[in-house]
Formats: C-alpha cells, sequence, structure tokens
C-alpha cells in the first residue's frame, strides 16, 4: 500500500471546500482522517459522510488561531486514530476590503487564521513527529495571492505572502529530516469561502453580512476547480514528496510578471554597496542564519 495508506492524518478546514476535498482523498487513499473545523454543523455533517463511505474519521472541534486547543486537538486525534503523521493545514478565512478601509481586529483576525494557525499547527505536530523519527508531512494551503498581490485582498494577500515564506522556510529546515513539506498554491477553487468568511466577519463586526457582494463573490469562485480533484491532486503530489501544489497555469504568467519587476529592478541597480555576505553565503550554499 502506498503512503499515506493506513496514516493517520489531520486536516484543518475539513468541514467545507478543499479541505473536505482532502479528507475525501485521504479517505480513499486509506488513510484515517482526523477532521478539524470551527464549524461544529458542518464537521458532523463531514464526519458522518466519511464514515458512511467507510472511513475511520474523528471529528475536533478546534480554533486554529487558538494556541492553546491545538494541544488538545492533537491529544483527541492521536487517542482515537494513532499517531499523527500527516498534517494538513488548509482553514483560511477571506476579510477585509483595499486597505484604507481594513479595520485592525479583521487584519488580526486574518492574519491569526491564516498565518498563526499554521504555524501553531506545525509547532504543536513537529515534536511529535520528530520525536517517531517515522516519515511524517506537513501540507500548508496558500494562494495565488501569496504570490500576486491582489487590490482589495490586502489582509489575504499579506498573510498568504506570510504563508509562502513560512511554508519555503520550514522545507529548508526540514530537508534531512523524515518530515515532508507541501505548498498548496491555489487558484480560484470552487467552495464556499466567500460566504464563510463573509459571515465570520460580519459577526466580528457585529454587521449584517452583505449578501449582494457575498453572492457575487461566490459566484466567481463556482467558475473554479472543483475542490474533490483539488484534495485528490494534493493526497497524490504528498504521496510523491512534491513541495509546490498548483492549480490553474495562467498563474504561471502572473507570477513571472511580479517577479519580473523585483528582477529588474536588481538588474538595473549599479551595486553601490558592494558585495553582499549573506547573497554569498546562499549562492555558496550554505543557509545564513540570519539575513
Ligand atoms: P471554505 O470556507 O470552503 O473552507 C474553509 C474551512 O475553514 C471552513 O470549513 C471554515 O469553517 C474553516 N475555518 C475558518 N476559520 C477557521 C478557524 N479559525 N479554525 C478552524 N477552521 C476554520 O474555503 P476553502 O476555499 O476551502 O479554503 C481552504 C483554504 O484554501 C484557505 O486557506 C483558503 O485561503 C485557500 N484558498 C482557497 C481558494 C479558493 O478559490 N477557494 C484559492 C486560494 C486559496
Amino acid at each position: 500500500m502506498d503512503w499515506p495508506a493506513g496514516e493517520a492524518a489531520f486536516v484543518t478546514g475539513a468541514a467545507s471546500g478543499i479541505g473536505l476535498g482532502i479528507a475525501r482523498a485521504l479517505v480513499a487513499a486509506g488513510a484515517k482522517v482526523a477532521l478539524a473545523d470551527v464549524d461544529e454543523d458542518r464537521l458532523a455533517e463531514a464526519a458522518e459522510e466519511l464514515t458512511a463511505a467507510g472511513g475511520t474519521v474523528t471529528a475536533v472541534r478546534l480554533d486554529v488561531s487558538d494556541e492553546k486547543s491545538w494541544a488538545t486537538a492533537a491529544d483527541r486525534a492521536e487517542e482515537a486514530l494513532g499517531p499523527i503523521s500527516l498534517l494538513c493545514n488548509v482553514a483560511g478565512v477571506n476579510g477585509g476590503g483595499p486597505i484604507e478601509e481594513t479595520p485592525l481586529t479583521i487584519w488580526r483576525w486574518v492574519l491569526g487564521v491564516n498565518v498563526d494557525g499554521q504555524f501553531i499547527g506545525a509547532s504543536t505536530f513537529l515534536p511529535r513527529f520528530r520525536s517517531r523519527g517515522t516519515r511524517a508531512h506537513i501540507l500548508n494551503t496558500a494562494s495565488v495571492s501569496g504570490l500576486v498581490p491582489m487590490a482589495n485582498v490586502g489582509a489575504y494577500t499579506a498573510s498568504k505572502f506570510a504563508g509562502v515564506g513560512f511554508t519555503m522556510v520550514l522545507r529548508e529546515e526540514l530537508r534531512d529530516s523524515d518530515v515532508g513539506v507541501s505548498l498548496l498554491i491555489p487558484g480560484t477553487v470552487a467552495t464556499r469561502i466567500n460566504l464563510t468568511a463573509g459571515e465570520a466577519e460580519a459577526k466580528l463586526l457585529g454587521r449584517r453580512l452583505n449578501r449582494e457582494i457575498a453572492e457575487a463573490n461566490h459566484a466567481v469562485l463556482a467558475a473554479g476547480a472543483d475542490p474533490d480533484r483539488v484534495g485528490e491532486q494534493v493526497v497524490e503530489a504528498v504521496r510523491d514528496g512534491r513541495f509546490v501544489i498548483v492549480t490553474h497555469r495562467e498563474w504561471g504568467a502572473l507570477v513571472r510578471r511580479t517577479h519580473a519587476e523585483i528582477e529588474d529592478a536588481y538588474e538595473a541597480f549599479d551595486g553601490r554597496h558592494g558585495p553582499d555576505p549573506t547573497a554569498r553565503m546562499l549562492t555558496g550554499g550554505t543557509n545564513p542564519v540570519s539575513a
């Protein structure tokens, strides 16, 4: 049987969308799955569906941004399923609008869920993975917004750029270990993120959801990739130990355009400060302690 058959996985954001798609694909691949999410109703539905499909699953209520809840959630998952060897950090929220109209509460909420959530998840499971010394894997979910800045989603873009950086460093630091790392960079996927997060954001601000805007944003995603197919792609990539997982070819040109502006600035620079010692360490293949 191919890894992760027989292994136990912990998937955040598993009650909906990409997280649920990954959970379904893991069950189909013969893995046991701990489904973690804040949405208890959808979580119960997902657990019921996957159990009926013959899966071994357990549902764990978890707010990924709440540091104190992670250890308990991990303990409960391991009591139910045995040692976890695959962490899929998928839970995420979108919120705020143009930067100058984004309240700090929303900025902190988006970064708390999207960045802190993945950091705390990795920090909770890494020592467990390391102490066992057997094959393990961490998948972090970023977004094309983590490579190509998009107007009007500043908090989300900042969180996803942070997620890309965090995951790239994690890969470097775990390069010679038994813990693999993957970075999922979805383009448009047909999920309910704009409704889920829209409702949560409105609640945080003590407002009613602007249904018209939420439905319009939701309609754009509806034409995106099927989250279940993305889930299958993720399980395949994790099994094969691939690092970067992308979902739509068009983004390649947009990523190149973003990077080209930065590369061009280096090309045009007159080099007035002389050679950079840290850059020389990197080109020599040594990762500097600090830059
Ligand atoms: P979704 O809204 O369908 O699923 C996200 C799940 O995360 C929901 O079940 C929600 O209850 C849960 N969640 C939200 N806050 C949480 C918290 N604090 N703790 C635990 N669970 C929480 O959305 P989707 O699209 O499946 O999103 C999954 C990931 O994919 C996110 O990280 C998102 O940023 C990313 N993504 C999605 C894209 C898309 O087009 N749908 C594109 C690029 C990235």
